[in-house]
Order: C-alpha cells, then sequence, then structure tokens
C-alpha cells in the first residue's frame, strides 16, 4: 500500500468521522475552565434534557446535569433519592445534544462516598456511558482523599462546599452556610482541600458573600457561585429557576424569562381553540 493512504487509513481507524471531529474538537474541556480562574466569568447553567442541552449549548461554557433533576423533573423532596442510572440517562441526553459546552454530571447520592475505589468506579462509568467531561461531587475536608484519587486515575472533579443539597437532614434545611465565625473557617478549609485535592473548579453554594469573596481569593481553581454572590469567578443556576419555569424560586434567582407564564396562556388558547372548534383549522387539516 502507499504510505500516503496507509497513513489515511491509520488515522481514520483511530479516528473514525463518526466520532464527529468537529464535535469533540470544539468542546470546551476541564482545563479550559481552569484556566479562566481569575479572569472571564464562567457561565454555567443546568440542563437535564436533550431539548434543553440543544437551547443552552455554546452560550454557556458548561451544562450542568445537576441532581436537582430529582426536585425539578421528578419532583422528589431532595436529591437524596436521584440514582445513578437517572444520572447516565440524563447526562447521555445532554451530551449527544450538544457540542460545545463543557458537559458536568452530578453524582447521586451514596455513589461516591463510601470510599475512593467506589467514586472511582461510579465515576468512571458515568463518564464512560455518557462522555462528559467531569463529574461533580459534594463535600469538603472529608471527600479530599477520594478527590485525590479519582483525579489522578483520570477522573476532572468540580467540588461543590457550602450548602450541599445530599447533606439536607444533616443541615436541618436548606439555609445559608457560613454566618458564624466557626462555620466560615470550616467552609474556608473544605474548599482548601478540594481545590488542593486537584478539582478543576468547584461550586460554592449559598454562602454569605464575604465568605465566599475569601475562598475565591485564596483558592487556585474557580469558584462558580450559587447564592453566593458575585465575588466568585463565575455562576451557576438551575435554568427552570431563571426561566420561570418553577413555581417559586430562591432569593438567589434573578428571573430572566416568564417562561412558565407564556406555557400556561398558549395551553389556554389551546384549550379555548379546541373547545371552540377553531383548532384545527382548514391551514393545519390535509385534504
Ligand atoms: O444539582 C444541581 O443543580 C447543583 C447546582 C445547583 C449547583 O448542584
Amino acid at each position: 500500500m502507499r504510505p500516503f493512504l496507509f497513513v489515511l487509513f491509520a488515522q481514520l481507524r483511530h479516528n473514525p468521522p463518526s466520532m464527529s471531529a468537529t464535535k469533540s474538537s470544539s468542546r470546551i474541556g476541564t482545563t479550559a475552565i481552569l484556566a479562566r480562574k481569575g479572569g472571564e466569568p464562567v457561565t454555567v447553567l443546568t440542563a437535564y434534557t436533550a431539548p434543553m442541552a440543544q437551547l443552552l449549548d455554546g452560550k454557556v461554557d458548561a451544562l450542568l446535569v445537576g441532581d436537582s433533576l430529582g426536585m425539578v423533573l421528578y419532583g422528589l423532596d431532595s436529591t437524596l433519592a436521584v440514582t445513578l442510572d437517572m444520572m447516565v440517562a440524563h447526562g447521555r441526553a445532554v451530551v449527544k445534544a450538544s457540542a460545545r459546552s463543557c458537559v458536568i454530571i452530578d453524582m447521586p447520592f451514596g455513589s461516591y462516598q463510601e470510599s475512593p475505589e467506589q467514586a472511582f468506579r461510579n465515576c468512571a462509568h458515568v463518564l464512560a456511558q455518557t462522555g462528559a467531561q467531569g463529574v461533580k461531587l459534594e463535600g469538603g475536608k472529608e471527600m479530599a482523599e477520594t478527590i485525590r484519587f479519582i483525579t489522578e486515575r483520570g477522573i476532572p472533579v468540580m467540588g461543590h462546599v457550602g450548602l450541599m443539597p445530599q447533606h439536607v437532614q444533616r443541615m436541618g434545611g436548606y439555609k445559608v452556610q457560613g454566618r458564624e465565625a466557626s462555620a466560615g473557617k470550616a467552609i474556608m478549609a473544605d474548599a482548601q482541600a478540594v481545590a488542593d485535592a486537584g478539582a478543576f473548579s468547584m461550586v460554592i453554594e449559598g454562602v454569605v458573600e464575604k465568605l465566599a469573596r475569601e475562598i475565591t481569593e485564596k483558592v487556585a481553581i474557580p469558584t462558580i457561585g450559587i447564592g453566593a454572590s458575585s465575588a466568585c469567578d463565575g455562576q451557576v443556576l438551575v435554568t427552570e429557576d431563571m426561566l420561570g419555569l418553577t413555581p417559586r424560586a430562591p432569593k438567589f434567582v434573578k428571573q430572566y424569562a416568564a417562561i412558565g407564564e407564556a406555557i400556561a396562556e398558549a395551553v389556554d388558547k389551546y384549550a379555548a381553540d379546541v373547545k371552540a372548534r377553531k383548532f384545527p383549522s382548514e391551514e393545519q387539516t390535509y385534504k
């Protein structure tokens, strides 16, 4: 075989066209997110489904397949009952429907806290089954050993400190964290431990501005705030909250649209049209 053809065939075998070269090469990776520390703010929104991922892709730096889907999509009371299978199914849909934003998948409660080995096994399963760029897991000092173990073995990790929804029972509800000096010190130590363990970024949720600023100044990785002020290196929101699709959004949410109201109005019009035999009209009818 001519050397040129041999090289071409070898390249095709190792990079088959179905892998969509443009798709993977133009996607933001976790190292690009890490490099944004102290620079242009990192934009993150949640996405749980293919249609939402398609709408958001490329407009924000990262799509978070958050375990908040348990409450937002499935109507659960907390995130505790979310399973690994649910995260894989939604993660796969989001990765498939996007090509540019970095996709991060939340590890559900009970899938990583037992041991570094359990965490590696389940994180590797999630990345292999979805094609996502990284995983997110909650916890501070107590999770540092696990974060180090799995990042050293190739799993990019986004940490999550402050208000941790998977700790809702222990925290006694969804309350702002770190108001007292001692609690603030503990969260600072958590953030430092997560950064030192090798996470590429971390979510800081539900903490007072002063603490968010101190953490952001101290750690070497981007902090992504939710209910944690503008002092962070980036922001994340639950998309349904900022679009006005959830009945009651928390104080820290800015509502950028009233899609829930628009849906209700459209459905009222549809029902009225059907009852009045105005829909379908001639225009929507096959002759
Ligand atoms: O589950 C989620 O959506 C999250 C974000 C709110 C940070 O963890």
